[in-house]
């Protein structure tokens, strides 16, 4: 017999998509959202969208408590973005984000009689994603046809993914891409909101979110989209779980050092598991110099991840930019070149010798890459997954069945198992399978498996090493 709670779990997209409906007042502000994140020790955090000049309060597990002005609405002022000052404009936030902290072990909340979802003591099944916004970028004329769910299917990732009942979702980061109008020849996005206020976040996120918000809490990993010269104003309004300050808000651009960073953080997964996210999506493509400030970030980063990861018996690190992983592009005569890794982030982890992950860190999940992939070493390493397949247009270039022994991604990392998903959308799963064990499923739009791969400590193996799309209902 189900549960009152696990009744309320199953309804509650249903009563988000009632009030998710047309309204009046939605032509302006465009509709609000309630959704949970996770932060530092796992606590929830609820947050609520909403157009109100005061927040309501919340019932948690059947008492009153009050939910806290998060950020009021409000119209940032213009500031240099990573587009041209014709494809910028000030980020508009026309309605109030409220939010309240929800005791661990809490086993009821709701916010305007809307249950919200929370986390079970043990966290055993995981839906991961990345990079799920529609990309609508002037300087490299990529024009996603946002208005097509085939070519832009994120709203059908989520709701597949919601369907799979998850006690958990993690997002890799990459959430808003829509920067720039829509040129008026490009009907496929055509009417698009763009930039970094509400309306762009809502279009690109919290809308077609809205069934997998409602069915379990999110883990968020900041994506480079995210970072302050892009995204970052409503990452920090809305998803990030820390407190809202003007000293990180990245509002005023002097403080982009500070907003583009976070400590990491551990969130547990019971029975001895946890995941540890790192804020690291500012690194480049070339490694980080001593006199850069991320130096020092990323030095902070790795000794928190070490010291973390030696609380638990088994660590994910989840971070935006693949720490382990492979990317391919086409060079100029028609190849295939081979990228391994993120320079800007090894040159600091791997600096006077040591291991370029602390020895306890067991997994890495990352995005930025718009494939799916896994990898697994021979040598001392963590295996590597990466989710960045869904919703933003995929990476096409075609990645090898078998890398070269040339192509490792960092210096003394040999490749054991590699497997390889490009040009498919979905979504991966993870399913708690024992001590260290965990087992993967990649998924299709159409909700079927295309994969399936263990994690066993360190190692990881997939049955299939490039799985073949399947056309679509086929
Ligand atoms: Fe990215």
């Amino acid at each position: 017999m189900p549960s009152p709670l696990s009744t309320l779990r199953r309804l509650w997209p249903l009563a988000l998509l009632a009030v998710a409906a047309p309204s009046a007042h939605a032509e302006s502000a465009g509709e609000g959202a309630a959704y949970v994140v996770l932060g530092a020790g796992g606590t929830p955090q609820a947050r609520l969208v909403v157009a109100a000049d005061a927040c309501p309060s919340i019932m948690i597990d059947g008492r009153k408590r009050p939910m806290h002005v998060r950020a009021r609405a409000a119209t940032l002022p213009l500031r240099p973005t990573a587009s041209t000052p014709e494809n910028s404009k000030p980020s508009v936030f026309p309605l109030l984000t409220c939010e309240a902290a929800v005791p661990r072990g809490a086993r009821r909340a709701a916010v305007q009689g809307r249950p919200l979802p929370l986390p079970p003591r043990r966290i055993d099944r995981i839906v991961v994603i990345g990079d799920t916004g529609c990309r609508i970028k002037a300087s490299d004329a990529a024009f996603q046809a946002c208005n097509d769910p085939a070519r832009y299917p994120f709203a059908a990732v989520a709701a597949r993914a919601a369907a799979w009942k998850p006690d958990l979702v993690l997002h890799v980061g990459d959430y808003l891409y829509r920067e720039n109008p829509c040129p008026a020849d490009q009907p496929g996005c055509a009417g698009s909101p763009w930039g970094y206020g509400w309306d762009a976040w809502r279009a690109d996120f919290f809308a077609p979110a809205a069934p997998l918000l409602a069915a379990a809490p999110w883990v968020v990993v900041r994506g480079n989209h995210e970072n302050c010269a892009r995204a970052g104003q409503g990452w920090r309004r809305l998803l990030a779980p820390g407190p809202l300050r003007p000293a990180d808000d990245c509002v005023d651009p002097a403080r982009d050092a500070a907003g583009d960073y976070t400590a990491p953080y551990a969130v547990p997964l019971g029975g001895g598991a946890q995941v540890v996210v790192t804020d690291l999506a500012i690194a480049g493509a070339k490694p980080t110099l001593p006199d850069d400030p991320r130096y020092a970030q990323f030095e902070h980063a790795y000794a928190r991840l070490d010291a973390l990861s030696r609380r638990a018996r088994f660590t994910f690190a989840a971070d935006h930019r693949p720490i382990l992983g492979l990317a391919a592009t086409a060079d100029k005569h028609g190849g295939v070149k081979l990228h391994g890794g993120t320079p800007g982030i090894a040159s600091v982890f791997a600096a006077g010798g040591r291991p370029l992950l602390p020895p306890k860190v067991d997994v890495l999940l990352a995005g930025h890459v718009h494939v799916w992939e896994q990898v697994s070493f021979s040598s001392d390493h963590p295996s590597q997954f990466i989710a960045g397949f869904s919703g933003t247009q995929e990476d096409t270039v075609p990645l090898p069945e078998t890398p070269p022994a040339d192509a490792a991604p960092a210096p003394g990392a040999v490749i054991e198992h590699f497997s390889s998903w490009v040009d498919g959308f979905g979504y991966m799963t993870l399913e708690r399978a024992g001590e260290r064990r965990w087992r993967v499923t990649v998924w299709d739009v159409a909700g079927r498996p295309v994969n399936h791969c263990s994690i066993v400590g360190r190692r990881s193996s997939c049955e299939v090493r490039q799985p073949r799309s399947q056309p679509p209902g086929g």
